[in-house]
């Protein structure tokens, strides 16, 4: 991977930075043997399918180890190295939280289309925008390696409208479909929408569970929501916690079918569906390039907090000073990226990763 590479992708520059320093950092391991990475594992069903079948990759959810909670930037820094890791064709599945992104919190998250971003007043909006930004960045590293990505949200989310997925559809050609969890054996029928830079992949899943018919759906005897008649006669719902949330958790069937046709689509490359920016000169280094077309780095993606750490040292950008080359050489000799702790910042250090063995 080199910046030239990452300049015709149109990565943005924060994220060139991070990749650049996640390279030099020595502590951490580079080797390229993951076959798959599920972000916001929970309980794991899609990871054991995929190592049941021999492949070898990696979980990450805040349930297994605090040190994976992706609001950290060490955390960040880890995912974005394990997609670093994998070899091409490989899966990558993404099930951000959706509590602050579904249709049912709307009114305390305050999403709107004219302020997607809702009320970020409240911790789990902030969190939830995090959250979401972090992963439009991994979505984009997945597309830039030749990786499959898959994003899982219930159905009614509000993740496209997010402005960082405005961007992404701006620079990769996505793709959407729908399918039920109920044809999997979930106790609820419940809809869920996947973004895709893999139509085929997302064509294989809908052909099985894009349709369910209201028979089977009332089969599936899990209640998600309580309705009722107000004493104003009016109707309305409530969302039944315990219920929801376990309504998140894939069944082993779900899990059992994605590794399979992954595993089927594991040779098949994976469609780079984008044009590529040809107008920077081919003869400069990566210094050179990175000097000339990243400085300044402009936006700072103030919603993924995690990069600011990176520029801590420099000042940037709470004063906006300019970064220069030998500054990033400096962030990176004075250990930023080699794991020492850096205040409020987080440690960037290798920590537990649960892969086969
Ligand atoms: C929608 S659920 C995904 C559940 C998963 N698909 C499963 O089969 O169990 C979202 C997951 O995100 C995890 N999560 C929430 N906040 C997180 C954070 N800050 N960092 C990492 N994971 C987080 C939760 O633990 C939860 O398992």
């Amino acid at each position: 991977m080199g910046v030239l590479e990452l300049l015709r992708w149109r990565a943005p520059n924060p994220l060139i930075l991070l990749l650049l320093l996640i390279q030099w950092n020595q502590q951490i391991p580079h080797t390229i043997d993951r076959q798959f990475v599920e972000v916001f594992s929970g309980v794991g069903e899609v990871s054991r399918a995929f190592r049941d079948v021999g492949r070898r990759g990696t979980s990450i959810d805040l349930c297994l180890d605090g040190a994976f909670d992706l609001t950290r930037p060490s955390a960040f820094g880890l995912v974005l190295n394990e997609i670093l890791r994998c070899k091409p064709g490989s899966t990558v599945l993404m099930a951000p939280d959706c509590r602050s992104l579904s249709r049912m919190s709307r009114h305390t998250s305050g999403r709107t289309y004219l302020s997607p971003l809702g009320n970020q007043g409240y911790l789990f909006v902030k969190i939830g925008n995090i959250l979401s930004a972090r992963t439009a960045l991994l979505a984009f590293l997945c597309s830039f390696c030749g990786l499959r990505w898959v994003i899982e949200q219930p159905e009614g989310t509000f993740l496209p409208q997010l402005p960082r997925y405005q961007w992404l559809f701006g620079v990769l050609k996505v793709f959407a479909t729908t399918m039920y969890m109920g044809v999997f054996g979930s106790g609820s029928p419940k809809k869920h929408r996947l973004l895709s830079n893999d139509p085929a992949f997302l064509e294989k899943i809908h052909d099985k569970a894009g349709f369910m018919s209201r028979v089977d759906q009332a089969k599936c005897d899990t209640k998600l929501v309580h309705r009722y008649i107000d004493k104003n006669g009016k109707r309305r719902c409530t969302g039944l916690k315990k219920e929801l949330k376990e309504s998140a958790n894939y069944p082993p069937a779900f899990g059992d079918f994605i590794a399979s046709i992954a595993v089927e689509m594991e040779a098949v490359p994976v469609p780079m569906n984008m044009h590529l920016d040809e107008s920077f000169p081919i003869d400069l280094t990566d210094l050179e390039l990175f000097r000339r077309f990243c400085l300044p780095i402009g936006d700072p993606w103030k919603d993924v907090p995690g990069i600011k750490c990176f520029f801590w040292q420099s000042g940037y950008p709470t004063n906006h000073t300019r970064i220069d080359f030998p500054q990033v050489r400096q962030l990176v000799s004075c250990g930023i990226a080699l794991g020492l702790p850096m205040g409020c910042c987080g440690v960037f250090r290798p920590c537990k990763i649960y892969a086969s063995a």
